[in-house]
């Protein structure tokens, strides 16, 4: 029988694999484009980070607002956890090529005035804003993604929660046949799902992402509309939503039933909190050398209020 794991610690694979890995898929690109075209030799770029190879998406020329520069397109989009498809980061893309992600809808419901089924192009209504955030996964590693999508809370007021709502619920899509990590993993309590307190969910920076690097959501970023929520660790932000039901009590999550020990329902980014396998108190930026700091709430201050009189060690 498959245990029920928690998320694997960090492979020592993992350790330096990004820009590795990178810039080997680098080297073998500037490889391909210098045999394929011998006669632009002189053409053929000399520094590996003035270009792109023809059909490359070219790294957006953007910082977030703590100045670090977005990630690559190709960093965001081969480098991911999206379970549902494998545990393996590099192979996600690849098993989630052919996900059908329309006709899609999110069911809205629970205990709100205006239940509602939204598809893509009543979402559309909410219109879409790049924003550039931090990603810190539980994991240790980070990016700077450029989301598009809009505040949840837009959709939020638009179905009125009762008084009684305290909690929002979220859930992934879950189609087995289309899935292949959900079949090797059967103990999961599939379908993924996450949840935030009500205030969480209502916060501005929370964000219902339909797009990034100015396309549309890649099905291995959780296409077609994923959640960004990004001063907590990122398995909260949860992939390819399917309903976001707002309930009174607080919600079981999928990371957190399967080790409740290491995943808390809050999860916000806290360096002082290691985790019971591992320190958060640095990161590894994808693309860059060496570890950073990981700062409280990713960075994202002015969400403490939030947490007021809450003690963040035991309340993780
Ligand atoms: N959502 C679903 N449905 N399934 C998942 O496995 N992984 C989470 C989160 N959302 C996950 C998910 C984790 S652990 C992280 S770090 C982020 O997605 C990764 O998002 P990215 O692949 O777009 O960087």
């Amino acid at each position: 029988m498959q245990p029920l794991t928690e998320m694997p610690p960090i492979r020592s694979s993992e350790i330096t694999p990004e820009h590795v890995y990178f810039s080997r898929r680098r080297v073998l690109r500037l490889g391909m484009l210098a045999l394929g075209s011998a006669a632009l030799a002189a053409c053929v770029p000399t520094t590996p980070t003035a270009q792109e190879a023809p059909g490359m998406i070219p790294r957006l020329n953007k910082r977030d607002e703590f100045g670090d520069p977005v990630n690559r397109w190709e960093e965001i989009t081969n480098y991911n956890n999206f379970y549902e498809f494998s545990t393996d980061k590099e192979a996600v893309a690849r098993l989630a090529q052919g996900f059908q992600t329309t006709p899609w809808t999110i069911t809205v419901d629970g205990l709100v005035r205006n239940p509602k089924t939204y598809d893509l192009d009543d979402l559309r209504k909410f219109g879409e804003e790049e924003r550039i955030y931090r990603l810190r996964c539980v994991e240790g590693w980070s990016m700077v993604i450029p989301w598009l999508g809009f505040p949840l809370h837009k959709l939020l007021r638009e179905v009125e929660p009762t008084a009684q709502a305290r909690y929002v619920r979220f859930v992934s899509a879950f189609v087995p046949e289309q899935m292949p990590g959900t079949r090797l993993l059967p103990l999961y309590p599939w379908p993924y799902t996450e949840g935030l307190r009500l205030d969480e969910a209502m916060h501005d920076l929370t964000l219902l992402v339909t797009g990034v690097y100015g396309r549309p959501l890649p099905p291995q970023n959780g296409a077609p509309v994923r959640l960004a929520v990004p001063w907590k660790y990122g398995f909260k932000s949860i992939k390819s939503i399917v309903r976001i039901e707002l309930v009174a009590e607080q919600p079981a999550t999928l990371w957190n039933t399967v080790a409740p020990h290491e995943y808390g329902f809050y999860s916000n980014v806290n360096p002082n909190k290691p985790h019971p396998r591992w320190s958060q108190a640095t990161e590894r930026r994808i693309g860059e050398l060496g570890r950073r700091r990981t700062l409280m709430f990713n960075g994202y201050a002015q969400v403490a209020p939030l947490y007021e009189g809450m003690d963040l060690m035991q309340n993780y």
